[in-house]
């Protein structure tokens, strides 16, 4: 029997999702995702049609991993699974198949928190080139999420700051919907972006108090303007997309600066660490990654796979509390809204 190695199922279910993850140690052995492609129809998660596609794809997706990573369900020493935050009925799914399978395999249940696994999957072995050192500033942002953490150790966090409204990526995706682009829109903004003039068009930013975030007025802001300007031409769009998106872009992102260069100030932290499907944008990597040599900052930013939803992020937090032997009750069940 393998004695000195610690093997998890990781499950992550709390959006649109589907994610299984086998972790020895901090290596990852298998890290499954199925994205649900039917939400692109609607613009937008729709919780009812995410929470059946889950109960469709958990068994083959956890099935792949167990195979991918070569392993027999008996070596498993715990099962880790997203709590919350997310919708209740995709998470419902998730917790319920660990309870079981943690049940049946007589082994622990590790409960995790899904934003503490977007903070530490810089630790997963590999994620990027060198782990960050606390404390550092965590940066999460993505689809359904836009958090500053002060990260002290690895159970000791506090949000500094966080949206009052809709998270960062909404703002990239309701403006590409805006535009006619598909859903996610996000990914397409960057790609045109990259061929457009940044300060042709001119986005006011909100002004939110503190560390805080607001983006609600931003698509509302884009969608006047594009409404205004369309009525005068009708081309407009397809006159100035490289443009508009680079505007979109520049101004997003220098929201987002705004407030980590505010709370490097605040705390004297100037190790970053970023996470999040927004994070895989490349304007705001640039910028990032310029910062360092400009501000003095350390930037850490993991590899594409564990910055959008995925369960080796669920699997290293599940390490981590293992080791600490913090295991989760049987009764234990899933929550919309967490604090950590
Ligand atoms: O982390 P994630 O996969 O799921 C959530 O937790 O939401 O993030 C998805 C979000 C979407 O809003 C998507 O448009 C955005 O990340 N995204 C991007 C880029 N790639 C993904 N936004 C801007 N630029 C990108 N390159
Ligand atoms: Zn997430």
């Amino acid at each position: 029997m393998d004695t000195q190695n610690i093997y998890i199922l990781a499950i992550e279910s709390s959006c649109d999702d589907t994610a299984a993850a086998i972790l020895k140690n901090d290596v990852v052995l298998a890290n499954v995702v199925a994205t649900q492609k039917i939400h692109e129809n609607y613009g937008g998660v729709v919780p009812e049609l995410a929470s059946r596609a889950h109960q469709q794809n958990i068994v083959p997706v956890i099935d792949q991993a167990i195979k991918k990573a070569g392993i027999n369900k008996s070596q498993l020493n715990g099962i880790a699974f997203t709590k919350g935050p997310g919708l209740m009925g995709s998470l419902l799914v998730g917790v319920s198949f660990a309870k079981s399978l943690a049940m049946a395999l007589q082994i622990p249940l590790l409960e995790v928190d899904h934003m503490q696994g977007h903070l530490l999957a810089h630790f997963i072995k590999g994620a990027s080139f060198t782990k960050p050192e606390f404390p550092f500033l965590g940066v999460t942002i993505s689809g359904g999420h836009t958090q500053i953490v002060n990260v002290a150790e690895h159970f000791k966090m506090d949000i500094i700051g966080q949206t009052i409204d809709d998270a960062i990526g909404e703002a990239f995706d309701k403006s590409a919907k805006t535009l006619g682009l598909p859903y996610p829109g996000g990914p397409l903004i960057d790609k045109y972006a990259q061929l457009g003039n940044p300060k042709a068009f001119t986005f006011s930013k909100p002004r939110v108090p503190d560390l805080n975030f607001s983006f609600s007025g931003f698509k509302t802001a884009v969608l006047y303007f594009v409404q205004k300007q369309t009525k005068d031409n009708p081309n407009f769009i397809q006159e100035n997309l490289h443009d508009i998106c680079a505007s979109i872009q520049y101004t997003l992102i220098e929201i987002i600066m705004d407030k980590i260069k505010k709370a490097v100030k605040q705390t004297g932290i100037k190790t970053i660490a970023i996470g999040g499907g927004v994070s895989a944008n490349s304007g705001i990597r640039n910028v990032l990654l310029s910062a360092e040599k400009k501000y003095g900052w350390q930037v850490h930013i993991p590899k594409f796979e564990y910055t959008t939803d995925n369960a080796a992020m669920i699997g290293i937090v599940g390490y981590f509390k293992y080791l600490k032997k913090d295991f989760s009750d049987l009764n234990v069940t899933a929550s919309a809204r967490t604090k950590f």
